[in-house]
């Protein structure tokens, strides 16, 4: 027996959700279905609506500190769920993960310096790369058709040829939903630990794994990823609360935390937000039976589409992910170049996938599906792409 439904169809127009109300300036009309933006068209776990409204029957909304029971909720949440010991000490509050990188590149390292991505990769990393006049030295991931792993050589190649001061690892790897491994991790932390570079590790999707996999949290891996990783983790993904912007960093480095947590505390950087502590200690005591619930049915969603595009629609193919509920499909057998493809999805099928093309130039010719909504609007929308594709396909194509 379930308690939550997932398969709920909630109107968000008007509640000012970019996957709705960005369609315009994004996708150039607004009659698509929105699977882009990687948030979760569910409602969220009750208790933690619970927790915002009983704080707002309060009257005063003053100047507000986070209790001790907000800081312990993200530490027994990490040791739960991943095994990792986390001390209150090496623990920031950051206002968004993607400002915490953001904080991270403007700190560790100065206009001009190189900052290592591993493309194709969530998009932000090298908008907040080149946005601060830093420049961009990319690793590509290896893909063989089928699957993609990490190029570890190449990786010691680019750090010795553009001596980066930073790195940003995507753990798991968005667009690809790649868990990596204790020993790659353990790889990437010796070769950045002996050259000098810090390795920023956006684990935001980590508590979203699939099929029973377990997240390796990247300064846990070894002793090499504790002394160079600055860990960014958040409660918005995993209970869609992404809207409360709510997230936290760790160090376990006290020489590469000090001056950097002095810096974040002192600009107020790292003060955290009444909203955003409640929901999050909300989410981290009282969501886990949601969690588990809501990834069941990700991992359903993520089978059918498996199971729809063998069926019906066998020239796309998808990378089936370790983590999370971003799908990432392989367009590249139908020979559409990118703003074809693209069209295609909006004008024909009228759905609103990301552009893979946005990840790095190796996306191209793919897009990513996101499927954390009511497997309703899902099997609507794999419908319509299937009858845009069969519509574009040759014979011969086939
Ligand atoms: C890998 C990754 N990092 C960061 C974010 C955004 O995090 P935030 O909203 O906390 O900045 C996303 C959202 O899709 C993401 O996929």
């Amino acid at each position: 027996m379930t308690k939550y439904n997932f398969d709920r169809l909630i109107d968000r127009h008007g509640t000012c959700a970019v996957k709705y109300e960005g369609l315009d300036q994004m996708f150039g009309r607004h009659d698509v279905t929105p699977l882009w933006i990687a948030d979760l068209d569910f409602a969220v776990c009750p208790d933690i609506t619970a927790a915002l409204l009983h704080r707002l029957e309060h009257p005063v909304l003053g100047y507000s500190a986070a209790p001790d029971s907000y800081w312990d909720s993200i530490i027994d949440w990490q040791n739960r769920r991943h095994g990792m010991k986390v001390a209150r000490e090496e623990l920031a509050f950051i206002p968004g993960v993607v400002k915490g990188i953001a904080l991270a590149v403007n700190y560790f390292t100065s206009r001009g310096d190189a900052v290592a991505i591993q493309p194709p990769v969530y998009h932000p990393f090298r908008a907040v790369i080149e946005g601060n006049g830093r420049v961009v030295a990319e690793n590509p991931l290896l893909f063989d058709g089928k699957n993609y792993t990490m190029d570890i050589d190449g990786l010691r190649r680019v750090i010795a040829e553009t001596k980066p001061k930073l790195m940003i690892l995507c753990n798991p790897h968005n667009p690809i939903g790649l868990q990596w491994s204790r020993e790659t991790l353990a790889e990437v932390g010796r070769i950045c630990s002996e050259a000098g570079v810090t390795v920023v590790s956006d684990e935001i999707h980590g508590d979203l794994m699939l099929g029973g996999r377990k997240h390796i949290p990247f300064c846990d891996a070894s002793d090499d990823c504790r002394r160079c990783g600055v860990m960014l983790g958040a409660p918005s993904k995993t209970f869609n609360i992404p809207g409360l912007v709510s997230s936290w960093m760790v160090i376990k480095n006290p020489e590469l935390r000090r001056d950097f947590y002095h810096w974040l505390e002192v600009n107020e950087f790292s003060a955290p937000v009444l909203i955003s502590t409640i929901g999050a200690e909300a989410a981290y005591t009282h969501g886990e039976a949601w969690l588990n619930e809501m990834l069941a049915y990700i991992e359903s969603n993520i089978e059918f589409t498996e199971q729809f595009l063998e069926r019906e629609l066998p020239q796309v193919r998808m990378v089936r992910p370790e983590a999370s509920f971003l799908v990432w499909l392989d367009f590249t057998d139908l020979h559409l170049d990118q703003p074809r493809l693209m069209d295609m999805l909006i004008s024909e099928a009228h759905v609103a996938l990301n552009d893979g093309a946005m990840f790095g130039r190796q996306g191209s010719g793919f897009a990513r599906l996101n499927v954390g909504t009511p497997r309703a609007v899902l099997a609507d929308a794999l419908a319509h792409i299937a009858d845009a594709v069969r519509h574009h396909v040759t014979p011969t194509a086939l």
